[in-house]
């Protein structure tokens, strides 16, 4: 639509967020928590993916309430950001000048900035009630109810809950529901459950201890904590047993080269001993039998390949040996010992009773729904009880049966609501420790203990497993059981009396966000973080946990476990496995169109249930500009108009093209209302009369990040530049191209991107890169803007249609990059160029694989002529490779000149070519080539390491 000043006078009374808000603080904030130790409780009772920082939260909610008029300093009030005692100056100065001097702090991080974490805090009772009533003027005199449509672990709902909104929450996910009713309702409106749960938790504990523990035998009365397990197999070549593993370590030290390992022997039979590695061991526990999915036999030498060994895998032709155990306490002077006869008894025992009970023999004998990413279905993974070795199946189905058997006595002894908090707090107990005894469980090699199987958001193979001893030690039935009820009372404490009663203004649904059980105009306001495209395909890893809960709780709650597996039709993900292949578009483009037909529905079902003139505030975290196109375009498709957008950024760069790290840690919140009068639909609006005004918008923001103190990724500065452009875009929406099509988000943010880029090369590059070409350009602005060697393909791809060039047209004939699944890896010199000396020797291999010959006297793109330069300066030294820019004259081309020195700028200093680029630009090269090397003084790159979200 177009400029209308009458659309102006229709607008709802002006929110907080429609204006500017203290962005850069909560950002602060926000990271502050995002460290495992210091989360909000509510997310550590069970894992969800991907969760939102608590603070932003508040800020999205709060400022999509308050009115306009609210100071900044009132709004961090309200949010218990920042000092109680009065202070000089904003919140934000104070926060900010706390932040650039929190290195040299002495204290913990809370000391230091003289306050406690947000989320452990809460306004007082009247100054709550005060907060109501500015918010109850705001909104007609009454207090609005905040919906999440899609509220996952639901930290957007038990915000809004803590400060008395009338709330909602709906989730598809059953798993995530259930977290929902515990947070919500069992809360804060039952209460502390701890000595209850305990009293039934030791009874669980006591039956399981008779009925398995002899599985699990002591070694003089120590007990076993971690069984350490790997594969072996018979080699097809000389029939012997061979172990599988990518290496042999489970506790190695960090610092020095020593550790404990196993080391497979190779008598009459296969056996593991585990051993204390020092200086003078002669055996590397880095080297396993298995590098890249091929297996080595250590007795023949035949390598049995990635293929057949899955179908060995496939058809069962493996093992699954205990190789080491870790034990509660040091016997002879370790924990760590290899396993003994009665060990392997016991195991066999295990299977035994597994084969000989018929419950047990079945169950879970259920085929898996295997996802587009799951590496455990392809090793013959494919039905749930296959996840577990006999041993862990039985361990599981003993707490399973202990339940079952004090369940009827539970729900005589309480009230029908307490006792199902109750069973519901056993289920989380019990279903948790699934995620900590599997055969995807992998081992922390450098730390000796098992890790959760879920951490990267799939199920993974792996080599070597852990198995945990549910009776004892870190990951046992009584570890998880104080974990749960610790958080679960600190999530009690955490509401304020006056929300404690009243189960009517807080609503839990389970079902599709596109179909709410919801009036028309009921709610005024959303908030919502949607899933993101392909990021995480929740139903699917929570499958995993669905399938154990459904055991425990299918009589309880009979419709919501009623179907197998989690309901993976209706979720709004770009999910590829769930499309047919004979679909006519490819199954990626209709994955992304199921995506956006659901986001659309959610979004439409959001504007229906929202009344004329609410708010609804989105979160956006991705980097991939598809995914926010998809978002973009239904959220404009189901009527609502754009009024603010701002960047939440948090001050650590986390790197893409990192595996699995498709989520920015800068988020945007994107506030949209439902106008007040409906609208015809405006004139559309010609695209290229607002293209010019996208570039400004967007340059003026990547300015305005880079000029802040905040350190971010240049990506993370492109998706800064997001915000504002689609804000641009969406005020002229619809917009069309000269022949009256559509022009979607997309061309706008790529718009943005390009802008951005101009911007990153104005400031960070010595040169511009005119009469550089189009190849080269690309390549490095690839590394300029993503700064690391992977990226993810579709990026790439665009940025080349920006500077001019169709990679994949190139790919074969200059070889400058690679694809691995989605991501693209940009080549170096030792990959493009052929060697040197080994054309002057004349030798004819592997001719054909290299696109650019050094001794050519001209190169078809500028990128080659320094690609051959560093082979010659690296095979043949300075004074040759001096003769050799001579003689084809590249001392006298400026793009020679200028494309080594961009290099030298966007190369990272770990890459094998900067150390080239270097010597190339210094020395008597240099001083051919006339690079002046002064502003190399670079900073050397700090490693950053950090718990992400992703581990809860
Ligand atoms: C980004 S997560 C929300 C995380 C949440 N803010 C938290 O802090 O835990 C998105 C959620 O949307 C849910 N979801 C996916 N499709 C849905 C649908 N059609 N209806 C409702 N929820 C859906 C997923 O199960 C996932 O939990
Ligand atoms: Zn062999």
């Amino acid at each position: 639509m177009s400029q209308d000043n009458s659309e102006q006078e229709d607008r709802a009374k002006p929110l907080k967020i429609e204006g500017p808000i203290p962005s850069t603080a909560v950002g602060i904030e926000s990271i502050k928590e995002s460290y495992s130790e210091t989360m909000s409780p509510h997310r550590r009772i069970f894992k969800w993916f991907a969760r939102r920082p608590t603070t932003t939260t508040r800020l999205a909610i709060l400022a999509s309430l308050l009115p306009e008029d609210i100071t900044d300093d009132e709004l961090l009030t309200s949010m218990c950001v920042g000092p109680k005692e009065e202070i000089d100056g904003s919140i934000e100065d104070y926060i900010l000048a706390k932040e650039a001097t929190k290195n040299n702090r002495e204290g913990t991080i809370e000391e230091h900035f003289g306050y406690e974490y947000a989320h452990k805090r809460m306004p007082s009772e009247s100054e709550l009630e005060e907060l109501h009533k500015i918010i109850e003027d705001q909104w007609n005199g009454d207090l609005p109810t905040v919906l999440d449509p899609t509220a996952g672990g639901g930290t957007i709902p038990f915000k809004s809950a803590r400060y008395g909104f009338p709330t909602v929450s709906n989730e598809l996910n059953p798993v995530a529901w259930l977290l929902n009713k515990v947070i919500l309702e069992y809360a804060r409106e039952i209460g502390s459950l701890e000595s209850e749960v305990r009293k039934w938790t030791s009874k669980i504990e006591s039956q399981v201890q008779s009925d398995i523990s002899e599985f699990f035998p002591d070694r003089n009365g120590v007990q076993p904590n971690y069984y350490f397990r790997t594969y072996s197999t018979r080699c097809p070549s000389c029939g012997e047993k061979f172990p599988l593993s990518d290496q042999w370590w489970f506790n190695k030290d960090s610092r020095g080269g020593g550790g404990y390992a196993v080391k497979p022997e190779y008598g009459e039979d296969l056996t593991y001993r585990v051993i204390e590695v020092d200086d003078s061991t002669d055996f590397n526990p880095s080297d396993g039998t298995v590098d890249g999915g091929d297996a080595e036999c250590p007795h023949c030498g035949v390598v049995t390949e990635r293929e057949d060994l899955v179908t060995k895998f496939k058809q069962g032709d493996f093992d699954f040996e205990v190789c080491a155990i870790k034990y509660s306490d040091k016997i002879d002077g370790s924990k760590y010992h290899s396993p003994t006869p009665e060990d392997f008894n016991a195991i066999e025992a295990a299977e035994e009773r597994i084969e000989n009970d018929l419950e047990l023999s079945t169950l879970l004998r259920e085929d898996r729904y295997i996802g587009y990413y799951d590496r455990a279905g392809p090793y013959g993974i494919t039905q749930w009880r296959d996840l577990f070795t006999p041993r862990q199946l039985l361990s599981h189905a003993s707490f399973l049966q202990a339940f079952h058997d004090v369940k009827d006595e539970i729900r005589a002894e309480y009230d029908e609501s307490t006792a199902e908090a109750i069973l519901v707090l056993l289920t989380l107990i019990g279903s948790r420790q699934i995620n900590h005894n599997s055969r995807l469980t992998p081992i922390r090699a450098n730390r000796g203990f098992v890790d959760n199987m879920l951490g990267n958001n799939n199920f993974s193979f792996q080599w070597h497993f852990g198995e945990s001893n549910m009776l004892a030690g870190g990951k046992s039935y009584e570890s998880w059981t104080d974990n749960v009820l610790k958080y679960y009372e600190e999530v009690v404490s955490y509401y304020p009396d006056s929300v404690k009663q009243g189960d009517d203004f807080v609503t839990i649904y389970q079902g599709d966000g596109g179909d709410l059980p919801l009036d028309d105009e009921e709610v005024q306001a959303v908030v919502i973080d949607p899933p993101y495209g392909d990021n995480i395909i929740y139903s699917e890893i929570a499958d995993a946990f669905y399938v154990w809960q459904r055991q425990y709780l299918n009589d309880i709650f009979p419709d919501k476990f009623d179907t197998s597996e989690t309901n993976k039709e209706d979720e709004a993900v770009e999910n590829p496995a769930l499309e047919d292949s004979d679909k006519t578009s490819s199954t990626s483009e209709s994955a992304r169109e199921h995506y956006e037909n659901k986001m659309r529905s959610i979004f439409s079902e959001a504007y229906r249930v929202l009344e004329p003139g609410g708010a609804i505030t989105i979160y956006f975290t991705d980097k991939e500009i598809g995914a926010w196109d998809s978002l973009t375009m239904s959220i404009m498709d189901s009527g609502f108009t754009i009024t603010a957008t701002h960047t939440v950024s948090s001050e650590t760069p986390s790197r893409i093209g990192v595996q699995g790290q498709s989520s920015a840690d800068t988020s945007l919140l994107l506030t949209c209302r439902k106008p007040l009068t409906s609208d015809e639909g405006g004139e559309p609006t010609l695209w290229s009369d607002i293209r010019d005004q996208t570039r400004t918008a967007a340059r003026q923001k990547a300015s305005e990040l880079l000029d802040s103190d905040i350190n971010l990724t240049k990506t993370d500065v492109i998706i800064g530049a997001f915000g504002p452009t689609l804000r641009v875009f969406t005020e002229e929406y619809p917009v069309v191209d000269m022949h009256d099509n559509p022009v979607r988000p997309k061309q706008a943010l790529e718009e943005a991107r390009a802008a951005v880029t101009e911007v990153l090369i104005e400031r960070e590059l010595e040169d511009s890169l005119d009469e550089v070409d189009a190849l080269s350009r690309w390549y490095i602005l690839s590394w300029l803007v993503y700064e690391a060697e992977s990226i993810p393909y579709d990026e790439a791809r665009q940025l080349g249609i920006g500077v001019g060039v169709h990679i994949d047209e190139i790919k074969q004939e200059t070889k400058i990059w690679g694809k691995s699944r989605d991501t693209l890896v940009l080549k170096g010199h030792d990959y493009r160029v052929r060697d040197y000396t080994a054309l002057e020797a004349g030798e004819k291999r592997r001719e054909r694989a290299y696109p650019v010959n050094p001794q050519d006297t001209s190169f078809d793109y500028n990128i080659d002529a320094v690609h051959a330069a560093l082979n010659v300066l690296e095979t043949k030294g300075g004074d040759f490779a001096w003769n050799w820019l001579k003689e084809r004259d590249l001392q006298n081309a400026t793009w020679f000149t200028k494309t080594v020195k961009s290099l030298l700028q966007v190369v990272p200093q770990d890459h094998p070519d900067y150390d080239l680029l270097v010597n190339l630009a210094s020395g008597e090269t240099g001083q051919l080539l006339d690079i002046n090397t002064d502003f190399l003084s670079r900073e050397p790159e700090e490693e950053q390491t950090r718990t992400t979200l992703q581990d809860f």
